[in-house]
């Protein structure tokens, strides 16, 4: 419960009195600090309903509200907007309450909720790319939140790893090491234990076949019949193959570490080949599946819908399974396997036609019933200098270990502009650029939604100044060194009083905002929100600071209260950018 909801209870109940819906009781934080603190617009959308003036309504509102010992003033402006002020000491009181719960305020999810969520989306043989960031970055993020809510989650990486690259790669090691074992098809097993491929061979034998996949005819026969074997359970094949997803997910993980994001699961298409056969003939004889030209196809558009999705692809006419295939049966895993209630899916906006079509398939086949949701949460994309995705001078999409390469010195030399962990070991000050190089990646993508695009400037995401991950590390770590001297001064937190600064009111209000901040990025799938937040949350703490002199305050109650609050703002500030993915460093 927060301050905000307390006061939509309170509203609701007064609208209802007055014979109008609850919902127009809704508020919010104001859009003019200067003449309110929240504010309720719910009488011009009343007035409609009830064909009453809306100012009419606003006073019969008011009247009732104005009895409640937590409102100390209220005002009609304009056409009938209500502004709120609520008393000094009903905000001391709701910071109380905040700071008693774990949860912040935040409303708990529902306990039956249990969402899967698809984010990362890495290949077998190929190394995480610029292409891979937002999606671990934002998945990772609105995970953390999620659970933070209580709600039930299971992050699955959904690897790429049963297409008809597995069959190109099949055939590429083939070419190069013909003899090797996994080839002959009289060996009965068992096949060695070490891979005789690494990460950087299979870097290197992907893109030459893919290559040779245009340009000869033979080759992408041979590749797709190594597919089909694959698929079919050859087991020397499938040997080679547990060895390249093995390697890959090695070094994938290894980035993913790294980065502080982490799965649940490590599920991929290939986990979902055994139900792909069944699943197919079910469709089809249901009458959900269809023969087009050799291939199997799912309508997914009716025939009167203006804008036409084209069908999704089943079964190719080389009887192979297409990527809405094995993203089809996922659904079914989920559902039956997983036993979620829901999947989401962090993946690239240009990929929002593919989900568009296997979601319209899996309601039609009855494969995820109407209260399973599947939602597709599109990103966009991470962008250079001239606007367009981020790529080498090569053309290539940079590896995301070269592209976070230099996060470390970059951060080290803003430090030290910043006059930053200057007298500290080599150690600590590596450890805390790491934390700081990190923050600077992941705030700078958190700040944008996560449909926009952005560009990718190292140099201003390391920045200490402006609205970036370093300064907000900055403001947690300064809060925690002032917590600190006074714990050395031998004070203490105690009781939080009534306001009387007004930036004090306003860091108070800015903390309680701070569940309304969660449950937005909740809602909308939108971490932004959270990020925002953090950064309001800093600025209104460094005004707080400004004005009121903890340490040298001589009232010690008022002392002991600021320092509660301080307490207070700090762990909201860590908690927000916890919920971000960052951590924040003991020292700078
Ligand atoms: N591996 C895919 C790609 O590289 C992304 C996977 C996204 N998730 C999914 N369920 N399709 O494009």
């Amino acid at each position: 419960m927060t301050l905000r909801s307390e006061l939509v209870d309170l509203f609701g109940s007064a609208f209802a009195e007055i014979g109008l819906d609850r919902s127009f009781g809704d508020v919010v934080p104001s859009q003019r600090p200067d003449l309110g603190q929240f504010q309720c617009n719910g009488a011009m959308s009343a007035a409609r309903e009830a064909k009453r003036a809306p100012r009419d309504i606003a006073a019969d509102v008011v009247a009732i509200v104005d009895l409640d010992p937590r409102v100390a003033g209220l005002e009609i402006a304009g056409p009938g907007f209500i502004n709120i002020v609520v008393t000094d000491q009903s905000l001391a009181a709701a910071t109380s309450s905040l700071a008693g719960d774990d949860r912040l305020g935040v409303t708990p999810a529902d306990p039956l909720d249990h969402w899967i969520l698809d984010y990362g989306g890495p290949n077998v043989a190929k190394e995480l790319h610029v292409g891979h960031l937002r999606t671990a970055i934002i998945g990772e993020s609105f995970k953390r939140t999620l659970r933070f809510s209580g709600a039930r989650v299971t992050g699955d990486v959904h690897l790429g790893d049963w297409g008809v690259q597995m069959g190109q790669l099949l055939v590429e090691v083939r070419n190069e090491q013909p003899d090797l074992i996994y080839f002959d098809e009289d060996f009965e097993g068992p096949y060695p234990d070490e891979s005789p491929v690494s990460m950087d061979d299979l870097q290197r034998l992907y893109p030459t076949s893919s290559a040779k996949m245009k340009s000869e005819p033979a080759y992408a026969a041979a590749a797709r019949l190594a597919t089909v074997d694959l698929q079919a359970g050859r087991p020397g094949y499938r040997a080679l193959w547990q060895h390249f997803r093995d390697v890959s997910v090695e070094a994938i993980r290894g980035v993913y570490d790294d980065l502080d994001v982490d799965f649940d699961v490590w599920l991929g298409e290939s986990s979902v080949h055994d139900r792909i056969g069944p699943m197919v003939e079910r469709l089809e004889s249901a009458g959900v599946a269809e023969p087009s030209d050799g291939a199997i196809v799912v309508h997914v558009s009716g025939d009167e819908e203006e804008h036409q999705i084209p069908p999704l692809m089943l079964v190719k006419s080389d009887g192979g399974y297409a990527y809405a295939t094995t993203d089809l049966a996922t659904v079914e895993e989920r559902v039956e396997d997983l036993e979620g209630t829901g999947a989401i899916y962090f993946v690239d906006a240009r990929q929002s036609l593919h989900f568009e079509q296997v979601f319209r398939a899996a309601r039609k086949g009855g494969i995820a019933p109407e209260s399973f949701a599947l939602e597709h949460a599109p990103n966009g994309t991470v962008n250079g200098p001239d606007g367009t995705p981020l790529r080498t001078r090569d053309g290539d999409l940079p590896l995301l270990r070269d592209l976070l390469a230099d996060i470390e010195s970059i951060a080290i030399a803003s430090m030290d502009a910043k006059g930053l962990a200057s007298d500290y070991s080599a150690e600590e000050r590596a450890q805390i650029a790491w934390l700081v190089g990190m923050a600077a990646v992941k705030f700078g993508d958190l700040s944008n939604h996560r449909t926009s695009s952005y560009v990718f400037d190292l140099e201003r995401f390391s920045s200490f100044e402006g609205k970036t991950g370093p300064y907000l590390l900055y403001v947690a770590v300064r809060i925690a060194s002032l917590l600190k001297k006074a714990d050395e001064m031998g004070l203490e937190p105690g009781p939080i009083l009534a306001p009387a600064h007004d930036a004090e009111r306003a860091l108070l209000l800015k903390i309680s905002e701070f569940a309304d901040a969660v449950e937005r990025a909740i809602a909308l799938r939108a971490p932004n929100h959270v990020a925002e937040y953090c950064y309001e949350l800093s600025g209104a703490f460094n005004r707080f600071y400004e004005q009121c002199h903890i340490l040298s305050e001589s009232d010690a109650s008022l002392r002991a209260s600021w320092l509660a609050v301080a307490g207070l703002t700090r762990r909201v500030v860590v908690t927000s950018l916890d919920l971000l993915g960052i951590s924040v460093p003991e020292r700078m």
